[in-house]
């Protein structure tokens, strides 16, 4: 609604706030009454989009100490296992209520033999594998299937394009989705049953796997084959071209940018749409992470670093909206019939931003064999509300993601090592955020003054797990951001105060309603830095917030220093 937007705009100009910005969506606020410093203006007449579940998806891979020790702990171990994945993380796993689990990679994935890791585990193979770790194998397909039902979250494969034929992915998918017993025939031969279903029954799982969603492929453009966008439209064609789906669709997701890299998806997508068959194209991949350091990729400190830093930090982790945008419109750009049709007929091309986090460079690993363990701070929690909100003000668009990775690696919510085991700030966010799932995304209008980064100056690199282009310096971070999604009656707000001193005192308000009731909860400490490990696994939580208390309809709250806070308002 443009004319809406322009008119709120010139309120700004005139109102007391002049000089703030306009933190999220290009929008502004109402005319306001009350003395606050901020305000939020939550508009339910205009819907985004419903809140995808698998946007709140997670991320193993054979890499460090994330599949061995940190998942996999294996029958005989001490450490509290189900069927040898290590209980805490299944514990820690459902609170999060993880809706989908990507596995074996990354870069693992296409260096990977899913053969290696079936049947029984005293007769795998032990290999060297891509991070030049020797992986024996005893976690593969039916344990990760294991780790999946336990969870309860829907298994996401990723296919190895790079060193394996077609006839393998299709035969994984066989191996995995086949039915059970005799396989009616769609000719004159006799049902029978199925040699991969029998094998998968032989190996210990009769039931099917049932998974629908597959990654054709992990970063084509880089250790996934070096490939150019025209080279991985061919292979995608070519191994999709047919596969078995048992009467259940499949959802494919191609080999996406290296963060803003909008060169790769205008020709991935002019090449995929050039030829009309692109079957069971359901998603686009999304790498984006945020450096811990603005000009050298996977580096900085996860630990130290100054009041700069971390507003830079959070600064760049913004670019994930325009990571998102520019993807999008490329997307449609390049492919503008083809993609509109689909949309409107329900099948168009999503988002899977399923690599997203912070990366910092060595220093806090739990131990030189726990390749990119690293450490988490409130900063990472504040990262991770940063995110999510940008998810959610594209609900349209972004139909899954997953977090790099869950446990004892880049932006971890777990750390374990032997029996010491720990949650990070980001565990309770993505907890905090979890009233918004399944939500209708609706706009909202922040306005509050912003906050320079001192750092910047320079053209911010933007890259997926590389730094491959710049961006104009990002010299401004929204003073408050955040985002709201409706579910009949109730409102959840999350906000995110990246300030490191100053409160903000904000007027909520939403329009065409009034808010009843409302309870919250906020994580906040006074030191960034704070963290949770095996010595004080507590340091950081979340608590409850007092004194929500609506008054004419609206609310005024005080959102504290460096905290993220969810809202959860009810509105007649
Ligand atoms: O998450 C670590 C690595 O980052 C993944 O293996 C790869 O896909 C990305 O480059």
């Amino acid at each position: 609604m443009p004319e809406q937007n322009s008119s709120r705009r010139s309120f700004l100009k005139s109102s007391s706030l002049a000089a703030a910005a306009v933190a999220l969506n290009g929008s502004v606020s109402l005319a306001q009454s009350t003395q606050a410093d901020a305000y939020i203006d939550i508009l339910p007449a205009e819907p985004i989009g419903t809140i995808s579940d698998e946007i709140y998806g997670h991320f193993i891979e054979h890499l460090g100490g994330v599949i061995y020790d940190g998942v996999w702990v294996g029958e005989g171990s001490k450490i509290a296992n189900v069927n040898g994945v290590r209980k805490s993380f299944i514990d820690m796993m459902r609170d999060v209520q993880a809706p989908v689990l990507r596995w074996p990679g990354g870069c693992f994935a296409d260096s990977y033999d899913w053969h290696d890791g079936i049947g029984p585990r005293n007769k795998r193979p032990a290999r060297t594998a891509f991070w030049k770790q020797q992986d024996n194998n005893q976690y593969g397909l039916h344990e990760f299937m294991h780790t999946c039902k336990a969870i309860g979250a829907k298994p996401y494969l990723a296919a190895n394009l790079r060193t394996e034929p077609a006839r393998d992915f299709y035969q994984e998918i066989e191996y995995c989705n086949a039915p059970a017993g005799d396989v009616p025939s769609n000719s004159a031969a006799p049902a029978a049953p199925n040699a991969l279903a029998a094998q998968r029954a032989a190996n210990g799982d009769t039931a099917p796997f049932d998974v629908d969603l597959w990654g054709v492929g992990n970063e084509s453009w880089g250790c996934g084959g070096n490939m150019t966008p025209e080279e991985y439209a061919a292979e995608f064609r070519r191994y999709t071209a047919w596969t078995p789906d048992y009467g259940k669709p499949l959802r494919f997701v191609a080999v996406g940018p290296n963060g803003d890299d909008i060169d790769w998806t205008t020709r991935l997508f002019k090449a995929l749409y050039g030829n009309p068959e692109r079957r069971h194209l359901w998603g686009l991949s999304i790498h984006y992470y945020t450096s811990g350091s603005p000009t050298k990729f996977a580096d900085g400190d996860a630990l130290k670093f100054n009041d700069d830093e971390y507003y830079d930090l959070l600064t760049r982790g913004g670019l994930m909206d325009k990571v998102i945008t520019d993807t999008w419109t490329a997307v449609t750009n390049a492919s503008p019939n083809s993609l509109a049709n689909g949309r409107s007929a329900g099948f168009g091309v999503k988002l899977v931003v399923d690599e997203w986090g912070a990366w910092y460079g060595k220093g806090t690993e739990l131990a030189p064999e726990y390749n990119l363990s690293q450490q988490s701070t409130m900063r990472d929690a504040l990262l991770t509300g940063i995110t999510l909100d940008i998810f959610h003000h594209h609900a349209d668009k972004v139909g899954a993601a997953a977090v790099a990775q869950s446990i004892n690696c880049i932006h971890s919510l777990m750390l374990a090592q032997g029996d010491k085991t720990c949650l990070t700030p980001t565990f309770h966010v993505f907890k905090m955020y979890a009233p918004h799932r399944g939500g209708q995304a609706v706009r909202t209008a922040f306005t509050a003054p912003t906050i320079p980064n001192p750092m910047g100056t320079v053209p911010a690199q933007v890259g997926g797990n590389s730094y491959i282009g710049q961006v104009p310096p990002v010299k401004t971070l929204a003073g408050l951001s955040g985002s709201a999604s409706i579910k009949g009656k109730t409102l959840t707000l999350t906000v995110v105060n990246p300030h490191l001193t100053r409160p903000a005192t904000t007027e909520v308000a939403v329009r065409g309603a009034s808010v009843t009731a409302a309870k919250g909860t906020v994580l906040a400490e006074k030191d960034v830095h704070a963290h949770n490990d095996f010595a004080n696994p507590n340091a950081v939580k979340p608590s409850a917030v007092s004194g929500l208390t609506p008054s004419g309809g609206k609310l005024v709250h005080t959102f504290p220093p460096a905290s993220v806070t969810t809202l959860e308002i009810t509105l007649a």
